[in-house]
């Protein structure tokens, strides 16, 4: 299990029915299963030769009944309805997609490899309530970065724009250090190409976000 994996499994609780869409490998399955964290659960995607992975790995508990495969897009192909959906890998804009063709799921954990904040923005519009929304890293040489949000379907939620930008807990101080790193290099990456020669509006983006950077660097020091 990667470092990644092993920190979205520290976020899911408990659930009656589990589903890990766009499972590849299965191992987030194997870990609900094995801690005994939901009566049944469902691995799908969309490709049925990576389904094949964690079928493999799940063999015993697909025997049992208690793992269900699916190739499925999303969760159109799911049979039941999934009080709790993880969906980690993927695009933002791909989980909204799925999202907007089926439902939110009543609790989901999201791990969107870009585009968080579109997620963010439709997860907030249609009613969802976003309880942990933060950056954690993977590596200490070459670190990566990876948004999770894991929230459930009702109770409604009020974003800053730069909560939707950046993610909330990042900056009220309840997960400022991956996310700073991420800011930091990620500002000094933008103060770089600011150096060079482009268009207006390209150069126009790129001051309005080296801005908000430096706001939100701000807020989360100001804090610390
Ligand atoms: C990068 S892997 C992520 C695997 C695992 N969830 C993880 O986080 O380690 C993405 C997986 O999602 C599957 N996938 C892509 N689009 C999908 C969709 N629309 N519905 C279901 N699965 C999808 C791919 O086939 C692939 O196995």
């Amino acid at each position: 299990m990667t470092e990644r994996i092993a920190h979205i499994c520290s976020f899911l609780g408990r659930a009656d029915v589990f589903a890990d869409v766009g499972c590849d490998h299965g191992y987030m399955t194997r870990y609900m299963l094995q801690n005994r964290l939901c009566k049944r659960a469902y691995i799908s995607d969309i490709s049925a030769a990576s389904l094949k992975k964690a079928e493999t790995l799940l063999h015993d508990e697909i025997a049992a009944g208690r793992c269900i495969p699916v190739v499925a897009d999303g969760l159109d192909g799911l049979p039941e309805r999934c009080d709790l959906v993880l969906v980690a890998g993927l695009g933002g804009e791909e989980i909204v997609k799925m999202l907007e063709r089926a439902y939110i799921p009543p609790r989901f954990l999201f791990q969107p490899m870009k585009n968080a904040e579109k997620l963010r923005r439709y997860l907030v519009a249609h009613g969802a309530k976003i309880e942990r929304d933060l950056t954690f890293s993977e590596g200490k040489e070459r670190r990566k970065y990876y948004d999770l949000i894991l929230g459930m379907a009702e109770g409604g939620d009020a974003y800053s724009e730069q909560e939707f930008r950046f993610g909330r807990d990042n900056l009220n101080g309840n997960s400022p250090y991956p996310f700073l790193f991420q800011a930091r290099e990620e500002l000094e990456k933008t103060i770089s190409r600011l150096g060079r020669t482009m268009r207006e509006d390209s150069r126009a983006a790129l001051v309005r976000r080296k801005t908000q950077l430096e706001e939100a660097i701000h807020e989360v020091t100001g804090d610390l």
